[in-house]
C-alpha cells in the first residue's frame, strides 16, 4: 500500500477530537456517555412529540378555522439530532460529518449541527449561503457536486469555499478556467446496486478512467486533494463500503505515482439510522485497514440525521365510502391536506412508504397511540387532483376516520418537506414546531 507522502492533517483530528469535549457538547450531553444518552431516546421522546402534536391539533377545530389553519405541520425534536451525531462520535470517531443540507435543510437543524462542529456537504449556491449565513467557515463547507453551474462555481471562489467534487474531464476544464486553485475530489464510481437511490447511474469516475482524469488534472495544474464517493442512499450492504474504500486506496496509489498529494477520503451519505452500527463497523475497519491515520475522512450523511426526528400531522379533508354490494363490504378513501407533490414528496423520489398512524378521531380527541386492531378498510390520498397523489394504498384501523380528524407520520425528515411542491395551489410552507428531548439543545438554537 502506497502511503500518500507531506500535508500533516492532524489539525484536523484535533479538532474532531475537540468536537466531542467541545463545551456546547459538555452542556448538551447531560447523560454522560454517548451509549446511556442514546438508550433515553424513544419513549420520552414520543411523549413529548405526542404532547406537541395534540396540542396543536386541539387548538385548530377543522370546521370553523381560518382557511390553511388545518394545514399539515411537522413536530421536530432536535434532541433526536442530537442523539445521532453523539451515536456517529461514537461508532465513527475517524470520520468527520458533512450533513447534506439537500436532505432537510432545516434552519434550526443546520444551526444545531453547526454548533455541534459538523461540517456541511452543500449542493448549490442556497445551501453555499444558507450555512455561511450561520457563521460556518468556509472550511467546513464541502461543494459536493461533480457538475457544479458555472455562476454557482464563480460564488463559490469568491466565498473561498475551496473543497468541491469533480468526476470528469470537462469539470476540470471549467474549475481551471473559473477557480484552478480549488481543492478537488475526484468522486468514484460505486456499486450501489443495493441502495434505494442510486446515485452512480449519474455520477462518479469509472475505475478504468480515473488514470486520464488525474493525469489531465496534472498537465492543467490543479490541486486533487482527495477522493469521494457514495454508495448510494438508503445504502443495505455494508460491503459496498468495503469495495469503495478499497477503490479509493487504488486512486490514492495512482495519485501518489502522478505526484498528488492526497490527503483526504470523503466516504459519502447513504448511512440509515436502523443499519448504522453495522455499517459503522464495516466502514471503519476497512479505513484502518487501508488508510494511515494521517489521511483525513471525512463523510456526508443526511438521512442518518434527520429522518427519524421529523414527525407530520396531517388532517382528513374528504373522505369517500366506497360501498360493494356484492362483497358487502364497505371501505373509506381518506383524503389528507398533503400529498405526494407535498411534503409525501419521498413517497416518488425517496421510495418511502410512509406508515399512518391515528391522532385524534372525534371520539378519541387525544388519541395519539399505535392502532393494533386490524378493522376498517382505508386508502389514503392526497389533495391534489391527480391520480398518482397516493399515500397508501391500503392501511387498515380499528379507528373510524371522518372528515376532521388527524393522522401523523413518523420517521418524516429525510427528503420530504425540501421536495415538496405548490401543484395545484396548495402550500409547500408547513409550519414546523420544534421540541427537545434532550436538554440544552433548544438554548444552542437560540429557541
Ligand atoms: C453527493 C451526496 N452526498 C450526500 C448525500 C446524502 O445521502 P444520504 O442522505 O443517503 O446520507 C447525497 C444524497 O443524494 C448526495 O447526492
Amino acid at each position: 500500500m502506497a502511503k500518500s507522502v507531506g500535508h500533516d492533517y492532524n489539525e484536523e483530528f484535533d479538532y474532531l477530537s475537540l468536537k466531542t469535549n467541545h463545551p456546547l457538547s459538555e452542556a448538551l450531553d447531560t447523560h454522560g456517555d454517548g451509549e446511556s444518552l442514546a438508550k433515553v431516546g424513544s419513549a420520552p421522546a414520543r411523549e413529548l412529540i405526542g404532547a406537541a402534536l395534540n396540542k396543536r391539533v386541539q387548538g385548530v377545530d377543522p370546521h370553523d378555522c381560518e382557511a390553511g389553519a388545518e394545514d399539515a405541520f411537522f413536530v421536530a425534536d432536535l434532541g433526536e439530532v442530537y442523539r445521532q451525531h453523539v451515536r456517529w462520535t461514537k461508532h465513527l470517531k475517524r470520520v468527520t460529518p458533512h450533513f447534506a443540507v439537500k436532505c432537510n435543510p432545516d434552519p434550526m437543524v443546520i444551526r444545531l449541527l453547526a454548533a455541534l462542529g459538523t461540517g456541511f456537504d452543500c449542493a448549490s449556491k442556497a445551501e453555499i449561503e444558507q450555512v455561511l449565513s450561520l457563521g460556518v467557515h468556509p472550511s467546513r463547507i464541502i461543494y459536493a457536486q461533480p457538475c457544479k453551474t458555472t455562476s454557482y462555481l464563480r460564488y463559490t471562489a469568491k466565498q473561498n469555499v475551496t473543497q468541491m467534487t469533480f468526476d470528469n474531464s470537462d469539470e476540470l476544464y471549467k474549475i481551471k478556467q473559473i477557480f484552478p486553485h480549488a481543492e478537488l475530489y475526484l468522486r468514484i464510481f460505486t456499486d450501489d446496486s443495493a441502495s434505494m437511490c442510486r446515485l452512480s447511474q449519474k455520477f462518479g469516475a469509472r475505475m478504468e478512467n480515473t488514470k486520464q482524469l488525474l493525469t489531465l488534472a496534472k498537465t492543467l495544474g490543479l490541486n486533487v486533494a482527495g477522493v469521494a464517493f457514495h454508495v448510494g442512499s438508503g445504502a443495505s450492504d455494508p460491503e459496498a463500503f468495503l469495495r469503495a474504500v478499497r477503490d479509493a486506496r487504488a486512486v490514492f496509489d495512482q495519485a501518489a505515482e502522478l505526484g498528488f498529494n492526497l490527503h483526504t477520503l470523503d466516504v459519502g451519505g447513504g448511512f440509515c439510522s436502523e443499519t448504522f452500527e453495522d455499517m459503522a463497523a464495516v466502514l471503519g475497519r476497512a479505513l484502518d485497514d487501508y488508510f494511515p491515520p494521517h489521511i483525513r475522512i471525512i463523510a456526508e450523511p443526511g438521512r442518518y440525521y434527520t429522518s427519524s426526528a421529523f414527525t407530520i400531522a396531517c388532517n382528513v379533508i374528504a373522505r369517500r365510502t366506497v360501498e360493494d354490494p356484492e362483497a358487502g363490504s364497505k371501505s373509506y378513501m381518506l383524503y389528507l391536506n398533503d400529498g405526494v407533490y407535498g411534503n409525501f414528496s419521498s413517497i416518488m423520489f425517496d421510495h418511502q412508504h410512509p406508515v399512518p398512524q391515528v391522532l385524534s378521531t372525534k371520539r378519541k380527541p387525544d388519541g395519539y397511540k399505535y392502532c393494533t386492531d386490524l378493522a376498517i378498510e382505508y386508502s389514503i390520498w392526497g389533495p391534489t387532483c391527480d391520480g398518482i397523489d397516493c399515500i397508501a394504498p391500503k392501511w387498515t384501523s380499528a379507528e373510524t376516520l371522518d372528515i376532521g380528524d388527524w393522522l401523523y407520520f413518523e420517521d418524516m425528515g429525510a427528503y420530504t418537506k425540501c421536495s415538496a411542491t405548490r401543484f395545484n395551489g396548495f402550500t409547500d410552507q408547513h409550519d414546523t414546531i420544534y421540541v427537545s428531548s434532550e436538554p440544552g439543545t433548544m438554548e444552542v438554537v437560540g429557541m
